[in-house]
């Protein structure tokens, strides 16, 4: 195969299609896949919104900086602070191309772009479509997508796995994918491969992410000698109606736009939420933080509701509490409430029967998001402010060169804890800010050609693929696929989410071993050679078990509490000893994960503590002390 020089894109979300689309726009011919139409990615999910400081916000005080460290504080410091910085000093510009491409955004009277409030702000700053932001903004970078297929420069593999990652000489050349069809396995030459493959969250079973959201492909490039960046930090959203076969979200939104969370006060009490009269619940976010009130930061929210409801104050008793929109219908009526969030008071009628207008909403905590995944570098600006080299092959690299990772399957931007809408942003800033950069790699600094690569190379991996594939299908074990991922599910949501004690995930990482063991003995339901799904999920369930390991010992490692990781043995943040990225590797010989670390980048804003005003008195604004002050520019 000879020709122009490609890019593969793994992963049909916003940040692949922003990728996709940032190349094609810079003339570079690109493989997109996606497991399933990528109008079906998980980011079509994503609810709230999208943060950025616009001239609104800013007329209030709010600026790119605040955003910066608001974002920094929210992840515990634990974010490397330069890409960080770009990526808030981008926001807007994102914003006005989101709406150049015809994003419906909601709009004030006046027809400037509306704001809403969202976790860990003061500040009006997160801009939305209702509550269906992501399926927005997904079909709007579709749509621009889709005129590049046109023109012939992004080529669609929907349906299509991926499998492994092609390293030659220590440089990423390709994939191997499977066709979810026909099962056909086949390799493809890429001059660089960007990775935007999303969540893991399936590794906890019951999840607020889609069923695709295995986190299988990330752990393939982890086991093909990529690194992960705190594999540990695992965002638990606080409010999700649990179900049956998964958790649905219900958007943080609903408490920006004034949703209450509260309690009865009185233990186990089993009258219905509307006999029970005001001063009889507990507003405990209020009360306990009443600088930010109900939009405290996730990690935080999800604390509190899971230890009121520890403590046996859980609505009936039970683990559950009440979301109320009700004060919010009578402040602005019901038809108002419904044009801002209709898209999630859908979702909880469908779901729950009830409607959430008139009666309080029964929410729980749900594991949500990662923040930790593929470890990525970058090249930091050396002037005053700060921020990225644009254009640089560097920025979001992982450590094998020519393999990129972007959005939720990457590790930057969010350190212990993401600040919710902050997600769609990343997404399409990776994406968007990070194209050039791969352009750059490919034309100018990757070592090898890839088109003069031998076939064989790639053929070794397609045989490995298909040998595998064989193994499976061949097995004839007694082992259910889905009863080992069910139970690991549970032992992982049980030890590895809100609080972490050190013998519960040492005990859950010998159970691990024995998920191994049962693996070696699984036997397929289905061992045909067309649209395999048992054979697709049973392959990543090796996977997610591996990355489970990665997890617990990261979480084994890191003995303090900071932002989504907490331990109460270890209940304050340890600065001194672990304001460090946690680096797991795949020991392949050995079958093993190995947790090391590195430093984090705190060049721009030194850490300070993370109280939300706790106990503080409410106000409108972080007092000045609350923000660290910007760096003069030069
Ligand atoms: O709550 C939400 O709407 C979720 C948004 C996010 O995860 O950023």
């Amino acid at each position: 195969m000879a020709g122009k020089k490609r890019v593969i894109v793994v992963g049909g979300g916003l940040a692949g299609l922003a990728c996709s689309v940032k190349l094609a726009e810079l003339g570079v011919e690109v493989d997109l896949f996606s497991m399933v139409p990528v109008k079906r990615s998980h980011s079509v999910c994503a609810q709230g919104g999208i943060n950025a400081c616009n001239d609104i916000a800013r007329q209030q005080g709010f600026s790119e900086w605040i955003h910066f460290d608001e974002t920094i504080l929210g992840g515990d410091f634990l974010a490397d602070q330069p890409p960080v910085l770009e990526m808030a000093n981008w926001a807007p510009r994102i914003i006005d191309l989101l709406d150049r491409m015809g994003v419906p955004f909601n709009r004030t009277p006046e027809g400037q772009r509306d704001l809403r409030l969202f976790g860990g702000s003061l500040f009006k700053r997160t801009f939305f479509a209702g509550a269906t932001t992501g399926q927005q903004l997904l079909y709007a970078l579709d749509e621009q997508t889709r005129r590049y297929e046109t023109l012939g420069r992004v080529h669609k593999f929907e349906f299509w796995e991926f499998l492994w990652p092609v390293i030659h000489e220590g440089v990423c050349v390709g994939i191997v994918a499977q066709d979810m069809r026909t099962m056909q396995i086949k390799a493809f030459r890429g001059d660089a491969v960007v990775m935007a493959t999303g969540g893991n969250g399936l590794i906890f079973g019951k999840s607020t992410l889609s069923v695709i959201c295995t986190g299988g492909a990330v752990s393939r490039c982890f086991q093909a000698g990529a690194k992960l960046g705190n594999p540990e930090m695992i965002q638990v959203h606080p409010t999700a109606i649990p179900g049956e076969d998964k958790c649905r979200l219900i958007s943080e939104s609903a408490r920006g736009e004034g949703g209450r969370v509260w309690v009865p006060k009185k233990k186990g009490d089993t009258r219905p939420p509307n006999s029970i009269p005001e001063d009889e619940r507990d507003y405990f976010l209020e009360r306990k933080y009443p600088k930010y009130g109900n939009i405290v930061p996730r990690d935080i929210a999800t604390r509190e509701i899971f230890q009121i409801c520890l403590e046996g104050y859980g609505v009936g008793g039970g683990n559950m509490v009440y979301l109320d929109l009700r004060d919010k219908v009578k402040e602005i009526g019901r038809e108002k409430v419904l044009s801002k969030l209709e898209g999630i008071l859908e979702i909880y009628e469908k779901f729950v029967g009830t409607d959430p207008l008139n009666e309080p909403m029964k929410i729980f905590p749900a594991v949500h998001y990662s923040m930790g995944g593929l470890w990525t570098g970058y090249e930091a600006k050396k002037s005053s402010p700060g921020g990225l080299e644009p254009g640089h092959y560097k920025n979001f690299m992982t450590n094998i060169p020519g393999l990129y990772a972007m959005g939720e399957c990457s590790f930057a931007f969010h350190g212990a804890n993401r600040l919710g809408a902050n997600s769609l942003l990343s997404c399409i800033f990776e994406g968007l800010f990070g194209g050039p950069g791969v352009k750059n790699y490919i034309t100018d600094i990757a070592p090898i050609s890839v088109c003069e690569l031998p076939s064989g190379i790639y053929e070794q991996v397609v045989k490995q693929e298909i040998e595998k594939q064989d193994a499976l299908i061949r097995s004839s074990g007694t082992e259910n696929p889905y009863l080992i991922w069910q139970e690991m599910g549970k032992w992982m949501t049980d030890h590895c989410t809100v609080v972490r004690y050190n013998d519960k995930l040492e005990l859950t990482l010998k159970q691990l071993q024995t998920w191994k063991d049962r693996y070696a003995r699984i036997r397929l339901s289905d061992t045909g050679l067309y649209t395999n799904q048992n054979l697709s999920f049973t392959r990543a369930l090796r996977d997610m078990i591996i990355n489970a390991e990665a997890i617990l010992k990261g979480a084994l490692a890191r003995n303090e509490s900071r932002g989504a990781h907490y331990k109460p043995e270890f209940p304050e943040r340890n600065d001194k000893e672990f304001l460090k990225t946690t680096i797991a590797t795949w020991n392949a010989s050995d079958g093993r994960v190995d947790i090391g670390f590195t430093p984090v980048d705190t060049s721009l804003i030194q850490p300070r503590p993370r109280t939300y005003g706790k106990g503080a008195k409410a106000e409108n604004k972080p007092s000045p002390t609350e923000i660290a002050p910007q760096p003069a520019l030069v």
